[in-house]
């Protein structure tokens, strides 16, 4: 009895945490060091937002609307915290990221049931943000507190390094964020606003992390940053390095099986940085490297600094050092002014160069942006219908790209137990989803597979013989 006693009350001194993360895989990064920061509070994640006695949201504002969805998202979260106070639970609700960093205090004006708005460099100071709310509503105070500052130095390193037991629950494949903000001021783009400067982490940091990370199993290191390729961190002999350099240095770290980065801007693809996908076995012949648009009239107005051909040029700098590597990008239909012709450039950037995957997105104007200034937007049906013929495009190209890889002997990672039992699901160099029959014991390792079909969203392996002799373990 006395024991069951104290196992009830070991389970309830814990609280349950949902995380609701909308946009970028910055954002999923951030998801999980909010979770990692919140842990020693007492905090599980949990899937159900029924259950969770703090909810946040952990928003993009990068879409059109976004923060009238969230407003849209607050009302309901906000009934359900009302019908969880009925019964005596209290619910704290924090808004997260990009949103939160754009609306500020203007989110608890127009949803006092918010508690926290957080935006994305205090993350590490969740935990009093927390307190604080609670303390003034317990004290019947103004609701609400709000944190974001832009001092993204000590961010990083504030934030509790995850645990052993987290990190291999999160397997064998993980981001590391090695730089956040931009310096570009693309005409359309909100994240030089919301994100700030460029910040880049140093060397240092990002090789104990990434340390920690294959000490507890990590094989595969994704570096994220809004701009990624810009990265420019202080290296242990005072000098700022390269990302090149960095993708090197990395390449020696024991475990480091795969490497890749994104999102990368084409005018900072150095000589260095392509290089490095001749030379490192470990960095993985996929590519995101966004070109938006096809015309130089546009790309000139949305301030991107390259032509079509500069483009294309780099594209074909890069395949003469790895020649397999495959692509992707993100599009903009619709940009302000955009004329037919102006969209068939487009058209015809993607049939030139050829794409494994891509994003595409009808232009939304956000309000502060150069670009909500100008003339000529363009109405939503003509760009849903430009969007429809470039997305065909992309989507043929696609299925083209999975089709040619059908009889290919390559490499998986297996990161996970398949759909069935007795099967496996991993990753190809190029990101592509693969099965084969295997044993889970095999997940970490990177093994022979030769493709021998394709299923809607992914690829049919058979594994060869015996795992290949591991890189670098
Ligand atoms: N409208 C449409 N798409 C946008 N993106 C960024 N801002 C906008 C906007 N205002 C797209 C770009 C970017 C991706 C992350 O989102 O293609 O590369
Ligand atoms: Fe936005 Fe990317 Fe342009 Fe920076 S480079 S302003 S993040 S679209």
């Amino acid at each position: 009895m006395d024991g069951k006693r104290e196992i009830d009350q070991g389970t309830s001194n814990r609280r349950k945490l949902f995380v609701k993360s909308y946009g970028c895989q910055m954002n999923v990064y951030d998801a999980s060091r909010m979770a990692d920061v919140l842990a020693p509070e007492g905090f599980d994640e949990t899937s159900e937002i029924e259950d969770a006695d703090l909810i946040i949201l952990n928003t993009c504002h990068i879409r059109e609307r976004a923060s009238e969805k969230i407003f849209s998202e607050l009302g309901k979260v906000r009934v359900l915290k009302e019908e969880r106070a009925a019964q005596g639970r209290e619910t704290m609700i924090a808004v997260a990221g990009c949103v939160a960093q754009a609306e500020g205090a203007e989110i608890i004006r127009r949803q006092p049931a918010v508690d926290v708005v957080v935006g994305p460099q205090s993350y590490h100071r969740l935990p009093d943000l927390l307190s604080e709310a609670r303390e003034k509503r317990a004290f019947g105070r103004r609701p609400g507190v709000v944190d974001t500052d832009f001092p993204v130095e000590d961010k990083f390193d504030a934030l509790t390094q995850p645990t052993a037991e987290k990190t291999r629950a999160r397997g064998v494949s993980a981001f590391v964020t090695v730089q956040e903000g931009c310096d570009k001021f693309c005409t359309f783009c909100v994240v030089p606003y919301t994100r700030g400067a460029e910040f880049s982490r140093p060397v240092d940091r990002i090789l104990s992390e990434v340390e920690r990370l294959t000490a507890h199993g990590v094989r595969e290191i994704t570096l994220l940053g809004q701009n990624v390729n810009a990265w420019h961190g202080i290296g242990p002999d005072g000098k700022a390095w390269t990302l090149g350099r960095l993708l090197r240095r990395l390449s020696d770290v024991p475990g480091v099986a795969r490497l890749r980065y994104m999102t990368s801007h084409p005018r900072d693809m150095d000589d260095e940085l392509i290089a490095a996908h001749g030379d490192l076995p470990q960095l993985m012949p996929f590519l995101h490297l966004p070109v938006q648009a096809g015309s130089d009239r546009i790309l000139e107005a949305m301030n991107r600094r390259h032509t079509a051909q500069d483009y294309i040029d780099l594209v074909w700098r890069i395949r003469s050092v790895r020649p397999d590597i495959a692509l992707s990008s993100d599009f903009i239909v619709g940009f302000p002014g955009e004329t037919e012709a102006e969209f068939q450039a487009t058209l015809d950037l993607i049939e030139e160069v050829g794409f494994a995957s891509t994003f595409s997105f009808k232009y939304s104007s956000r309000p502060g942006t150069p670009a909500a200034e100008m003339d000529g937007h363009i109405p939503h049906e003509v760009m849903a219908e430009r969007l429809g013929r470039l997305q065909t495009l992309v989507e043929a190209q696609r299925q083209a790209f999975n089709q040619e890889t059908v009889g290919v002997t390559t490499e998986m990672l297996v990161e996970k137990p398949g759909r069935y039992s007795g099967q496996i699901g991993g990753k190809t160099p190029w990101l592509q989803a693969v099965h084969a029959d295997g044993d889970v014991s095999l997940i970490g390792q990177v093994v022979p597979v030769r493709i021998v079909g394709l299923s809607s969203n992914s690829l049919l392996g058979e594994l060869l013989d015996k795992p290949l002799q591991e890189r670098r373990a």
